[in-house]
């Protein structure tokens, strides 16, 4: 993609809407301009009372109940998404869980869910939509990852895993569609813990990596969805893990531990509903 994209006058979805920054965003993109916004979310009321705040800033808003964890639920619901607003130019897949357990205390139910919200579900949501923006060359997929999906940490086994996934997941699209000269361009964002009520309790280690604000967090990510970015790693600090990758692992895992990142998930406790 040459050319900066505006969410001016686009039709864009995002996944796990009801709440944190994926209801920010959604607020965030009807403010610059984007004429309708399609919010997912396993919670409906809460997709509902996201859909009344986008229409309060001018956008069209459609809330749906949908559990991006499965193909079929996620066919359905896009082939509505068609009829009720035409085409969609923006797809942030957005909604994630996490268990923050220790490794032996997961079951299997944990792991299965964990990895289809968090993995599975880009497949099913992108090949909903993918066909469409193929057909008229244009389109911005989106997925927010993580900083777990580039270094692991303790209590995060499943998690991490599945942000591994959905980075690797989303290098390989992108290498796809540059090898089909597509317009169709894709963007992974990593962020480190932001302040939403899903990693309530975690304690940042290091001055040097705070916990984000959701609303600056929020802000940076559309400012990336509107430029051609195809990673945005947030914060800028979190750049460094590349860096780090090249030194030996015991090194690697010494410069972790200083960064205190084993010990943020101590004190976790997770969003409380
Ligand atoms: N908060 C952080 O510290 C942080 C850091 C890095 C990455 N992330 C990622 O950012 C994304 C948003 O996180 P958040 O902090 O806003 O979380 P959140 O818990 O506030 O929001 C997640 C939303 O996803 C929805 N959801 C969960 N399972 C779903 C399913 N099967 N189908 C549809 N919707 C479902 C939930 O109902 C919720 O509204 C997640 O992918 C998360 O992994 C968050």
């Amino acid at each position: 993609m040459a050319e900066p994209y505006s969410l001016t006058g686009k039709h864009v979805l995002i996944t796990g809407a009801g709440s944190g920054i994926g209801r920010l965003m959604a607020l965030g993109a009807a403010r610059r301009g984007a004429t309708q916004l399609v919010l997912w979310d396993l919670n409906l009321p809460a997709a509902k009372a996201v859909a009344k705040e986008v229409e309060a800033l001018g956008a069209s808003a459609l809330a749906m109940s949908v559990d991006v964890s499965k193909k079929a639920p996620v066919t359905t619901a896009a082939a509505k998404v068609f009829d009720k607003v035409g085409h969609l130019d923006v797809l942030i897949n957005n909604a994630g869980v996490v268990t923050g357990k220790h490794f032996l205390d997961l079951d299997e139910k944990d792991v299965s869910l964990t990895y289809a919200v968090n993995t599975f579900a880009l497949y099913w949501t992108i090949q909903a939509f993918l066909p469409s923006m193929l057909a008229r060359d244009s389109g911005r997929l989106v997925t927010i990852a993580s900083a777990a999906g580039l270094a692991g940490s303790s209590r995060l086994t499943d998690y991490s895993g599945s942000k591994h996934a959905a980075v690797g997941f989303m290098e390989s699209l992108r290498a796809e569609l540059r090898d089909a000269g597509s317009g169709v361009s894709a963007l992974t964002v990593n962020p480190f813990y932001i302040n939403t009520g899903m990693f309530d309790g975690v304690k940042s280690g290091s001055p040097l990596l705070p916990i984000q604000d959701q609303d600056d967090a929020t802000a940076k990510i559309l400012d990336a969805v509107e430029s051609t970015k195809r990673e945005l790693l947030l914060p800028g600090m979190v750049y460094s893990v590349r860096v780090f990758r090249l030194l030996p692992t015991a090194l690697f895992d010494w410069i972790a531990d200083a960064f205190g990142i084993n010990k943020a998930m101590k004190t976790f406790r997770g969003r409380r509903t």
